[in-house]
């Protein structure tokens, strides 16, 4: 009889706040989702959740809490505009992260093909249609058809990890061929 395994080291219970910190481990980026509202007002929203999904059709999706008082006024609009952040907009970042009717006051945008609110600076951009939502515990997931996109500012990005705001360093040992 082989000796039981020990557990792996930091095995705890699965509570909120192990939860934020475990998963807190996975690196990730930040994107602007942004639009005007009904009444012709900017809304928007900065989101660690965005992902890509499909590339045939293509695809891409983010999650939205159920608290969110910014989603109820952008899931109705026709476009979505989706801007990828780059470490210089830290500030961006954070006024998007707020919460507050006018979260975009003083923030530079532009209008994408479509109509949707593009986030001055960015360095990549996409603008998207909501095609399907699905309830997933306090957040929903949004899928969302991608109509145009396009690349931005040569910056490198803002990532997250652990909780902090950071930025790309390649690895030493990455080679020109590792994309
Ligand atoms: C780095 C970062 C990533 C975030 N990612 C998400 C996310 O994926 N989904 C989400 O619902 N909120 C996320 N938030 C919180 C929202 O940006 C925002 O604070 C929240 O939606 C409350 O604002 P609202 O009521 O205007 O929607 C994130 C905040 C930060 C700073």
């Amino acid at each position: 009889m082989s000796e039981p395994l020990a557990a792996p080291a930091g095995a705890g219970a699965v509570t909120p706040e192990r939860f934020r910190q475990v998963l807190g481990a996975f690196g990730t980026g930040v994107a602007a989702v942004a639009a005007l509202d009904a009444e012709g007002r900017p809304a928007g929203l900065a989101v660690s959740s965005f992902t890509s999904v499909s590339l045939q059709p293509p695809l891409v999706s983010f999650c939205v809490a159920d608290t969110s008082s910014s989603w109820p006024r952008l899931r109705d609009a026709g476009r979505l505009g989706i801007s990828v952040l780059g470490d210089h907009q830290l500030p961006v970042c954070r006024q998007l992260a707020a919460k507050g009717p006018d979260k975009l006051r003083g923030v530079d945008w532009r209008p994408s093909p479509g109509g949707a609110l593009l986030v001055a600076g960015a360095i990549s951009w996409l603008e998207c249609s909501r095609q399907d939502e699905y309830p997933a515990g306090d957040h929903v997931i949004v899928l969302c058809r991608v109509h145009h996109l396009g690349t931005g500012e040569a910056e490198p990005p803002l990532l997250f990890h652990r909780g902090r705001p950071g930025t790309f360093r390649a690895h030493p040992a990455a080679g020109p061929s590792d994309a």
